[in-house]
């Protein structure tokens, strides 16, 4: 069992976060962190479960992780049930992290994917956000968010089973 982390980031927030993320997740089942045009199809097709990362962009997503849910498109029907989860960082602290995430959650959604959000530990919402640079605590919260999504990934993982 196997979750995917992916991400875009220029200036290394986000993959700070993805990486942590990362080593949350596999403290459950095998995770990977990698910049989404790195990811094969293959390999996202396989996965039990997505959490993808992007900078807010005037309160959105970035236009490459727009562009990328267009380009796996043909992966709908495969992402069907598989756990899916988001994370964001910005500059602002009411700069539309929360947007941002609720958009990378509503493709989810379009992709058949079970969606869920942080765990009760760091506040229990949307996701995970950070604004600024990456704190120790913001680090530890990415770890309980990766826990939190890797098992929820492997409990539908076996379900399907
Ligand atoms: C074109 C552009 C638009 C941005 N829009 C916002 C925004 O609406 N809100 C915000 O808080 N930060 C905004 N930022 C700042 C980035 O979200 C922030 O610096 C983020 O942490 C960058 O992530 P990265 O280091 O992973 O690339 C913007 C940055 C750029 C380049």
């Amino acid at each position: 069992m196997k979750v995917l982390i992916l991400f875009h980031s220029l200036g290394g927030h986000t993959e700070q976060l993805a990486r942590e993320i990362a080593v949350g997740a596999s403290s459950i089942i095998d995770a990977e962190y990698k910049t989404f045009d790195r990811a094969e199809p293959e390999e996202i097709r396989q996965a039990d479960g997505l959490i993808v990362g992007s900078p807010s962009y005037f309160g959105n997503p970035t236009p490459e992780i727009a562009e990328f849910w267009k380009s796996i498109s043909h992966l709908r029907a495969d992402m069907q049930g598989k756990a899916g989860a988001a994370f964001s960082t910005g500059l602002h602290q009411s700069g539309g992290r929360e947007t941002t995430i609720l958009s990378i959650l509503h493709s989810m959604l379009i992709f058949g994917m079970v969606v869920a959000g942080d765990p009760l530990e760091t506040g229990g919402h949307y996701g995970l956000t950070t604004y600024g640079d990456i704190t120790e605590q913001d680090k530890i919260n990415a770890r309980l968010f990766g826990e939190r999504i890797a098992k929820i990934a492997g409990k539908l993982a076996q379900r399907e089973q």
